[in-house]
């Protein structure tokens, strides 16, 4: 018998190299240590054994039953650490790599330079007031004092709208300027307190259209940011200061502002809104030119239009200004052409953060 254990030791421990798997191993275990194996036949069998060879054969018998289980705990860890070092090397996977970066969105440059905008004039006590993109010719033109033929319509080469319900006398267009504002937000206070109508206090952006032979400095969409304030006793100094002011919030303290007469038929007097140079210190630059650069129209708002807007011109003054905010954003990030702002181009709005 003890040639039998010596043969089931040796045959199991043979059998147990071989194995490369967890069902390997189920089998392995139930074959050699389970209930029927050859060993656990050897222990149901001792009471067959003599009395003198009994105790040697159960000695033995556990002996290399200890010794099969703890191959197998052998081989079952030889087996984990070969599973884990196959697979790091299968799926390797280096944590110290840098990780790649995400395209994060950025607002384009417009849109930056609108909102500075609209926090400057915040902070001066103007409201945001949004109008229409499609208008008529009435506000876009009679209202503001343009009557049909003016020759200062020739100055906003138009997009008329071709409409079956259109009236020729007063056709659907894209607005050319965001004046047509004025009466809408004049006439939308006015109706409120029409005896009385209340001081107004707004700025009004948006997108107009022209029809432009397009240059670097003239595109046939760009946005404009109208202000507009209305009250008793509104002098042209007002316009002045809120202007002057806004120059030096929005360029630096240092930012000149100079005003040169101008027309608009909407406003009487009119001027043109220009600021000191500040690319070359005012002494004259490939951007400027003379040291000045022009950024908005302005002046006091014209009788008519206060009368058109419901309010009553021997009561009531105000003044009003139309910047171009794109110029002002070429002006800050040393943009060349206007062209490229709907452009779309990656590689362009990729530069501002
Ligand atoms: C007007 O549009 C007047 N409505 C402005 C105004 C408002 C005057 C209230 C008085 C009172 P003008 O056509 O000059 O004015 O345009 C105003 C600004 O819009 C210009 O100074 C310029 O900054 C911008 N602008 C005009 N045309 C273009 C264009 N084709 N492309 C880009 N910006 C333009």
């Amino acid at each position: 018998m003890l040639d039998e254990l010596k043969r089931i030791e040796k045959a199991a421990l043979a059998e147990l190299s071989t194995v490369v798997d967890q069902a390997g191993l189920d089998g392995w275990r139930v074959t050699h240590l389970g209930r029927n194996s050859d060993l656990m036949q050897i222990f149901d069998n001792l009471g067959s054994v003599t009395r003198e060879e009994r105790p040697a054969i159960g000695r033995r018998a556990n002996e290399i039953k200890k010794a099969l289980e703890s191959a197998f705990e052998g081989r079952v860890s030889a087996l984990e650490q070969e599973t884990l070092s196959r697979s790091l090397q299968g799926d390797r996977l280096d944590v110290t790599l840098p990780g790649r970066r995400l395209a994060l969105g950025r607002l384009h440059p417009d849109t930056r330079t609108l909102r500075e905008l609209y926090r400057i004039f915040g902070e001066m006590g103007f409201q945001v007031y949004r109008s229409r993109e499609v208008e008529d010719d009435e506000h876009n033109f009679q209202l503001l004092n343009f009557p049909p033929g003016h020759p200062a319509r020739d100055m906003q080469d138009t997009f008329f709208l071709e409409t079956r319900t259109g009236n020729s006398s007063n056709p659907l267009l894209l607005r050319t300027h965001t004046s047509p504002g004025q009466i809408h937000a004049m006439r939308e206070a006015a109706s409120t307190n029409p005896d009385n109508p209340p001081a107004l206090r707004m700025i009004l952006p948006g997108m107009v259209y022209r029809v432009e032979q397009t240059d670097a400095r003239h595109e046939t969409q760009f946005d404009q940011v109208e202000g507009l304030a209305i009250g008793r006793g509104i002098r042209f100094s007002d316009l002045k200061g809120t202007l002057a002011d806004f120059a030096r919030r929005m360029f630096g303290p240092q930012t000149r502002t100079r005003f040169r007469a101008s027309f608009f038929p909407f406003t009487e007097p009119s001027a043109e809104y220009d600021i000191g140079c500040f690319l070359c210190g005012g002494s004259g630059c490939e951007v400027c030119g003379s040291g000045w650069l022009e950024i908005g129209g302005c002046g006091m708002v014209h009788p008519i239009v206060l009368r058109n807007g419901g309010y009553d011109p021997e009561q009531y003054t105000g003044f009003a200004f139309g910047l171009g905010p794109q110029r002002i954003a070429m002006l800050r990030y040393h943009i060349e052409d206007i062209r490229l702002f709907w452009q779309n181009d990656i590689r362009f709005l990729g530069q501002f953060s």
